[in-house]
């Protein structure tokens, strides 16, 4: 238990998340995809999301360039810092599952641990979805040319160069980006959720 923790009680609420859950008519839950940069984890889980709006669901998307712009811009990527990131991000992404809504994560999230305490923290409603692309692909897609950057040393500590990116060991799903297409990964994810969720 830290300081803060000593003085506050825990509150409960009225309104729970069954309730929630039953006016939005479905069930809350974190699709979170991890994967090298320029994988494919925000064009997938984009079109993830398009698919359930279409479909009259509830979603949010959660990116990790923009919460980086905002609630965790004081995070670098050194190895402490990531963990921190996503520590935030499971909490935050917590809080809106909680709210009944489909949330869509697109993080590196390079370490097996930090994956597994939000899994932890959700049980079944986190769902892992591995964009498993090779390095070389990620690094001749090079969307934001940071490749070429990490390359020349202008950026340190990239994934997949000079910081690590430790692979899923049991992820709920895993999609190839660089053999399937965008609408066959999608494919395979609803496929996945169907049934959970609707
Ligand atoms: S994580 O490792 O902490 O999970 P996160 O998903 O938030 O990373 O942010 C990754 C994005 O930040 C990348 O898609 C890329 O655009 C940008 N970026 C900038 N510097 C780095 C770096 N050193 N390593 C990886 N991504 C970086």
């Amino acid at each position: 238990m830290n300081k803060a923790e000593k003085n506050i009680v825990w509150h409960s609420m009225n309104i729970t998340r069954d309730d929630r859950e039953k006016s939005l008519k479905q069930t809350g839950l974190l699709l979170w995809f991890t994967g090298l940069s320029g994988s494919g984890k925000s064009t997938i889980g984009s079109a993830v999301e398009q698919r359930l709006y279409d479909l009259g669901k509830a979603t949010y998307l959660l990116d990790g360039d923009n919460v980086r712009h905002g609630l965790n811009k004081d995070l670098s990527f050194s190895e402490e810092d990531r963990k921190e990131n996503i520590r935030r991000i499971g909490e935050v992404a917590n809080l809106f599952v909680d709210s009944g809504l489909i949330i869509i994560g697109s993080f590196i999230s390079p370490y097996i641990e930090g994956r597994d305490q939000i899994r932890k923290l959700l049980g079944n409603r986190f769902i892992e979805i591995y964009v498993d692309c090779s390095l070389e692909t990620c690094e001749q897609r090079d969307p934001k040319g940071l490749y070429s950057k990490a390359r020349n040393g202008e950026i340190k500590q990239f994934t997949g160069i000079d910081s690590e990116y430790e692979v899923p060991v049991n992820p709920e799903i895993v999609v190839k980006s660089d053999e399937m297409t965008v609408e066959e990964c999608v494919d395979r994810i609803i496929k996945y959720i169907d049934g959970k969720v609707f």
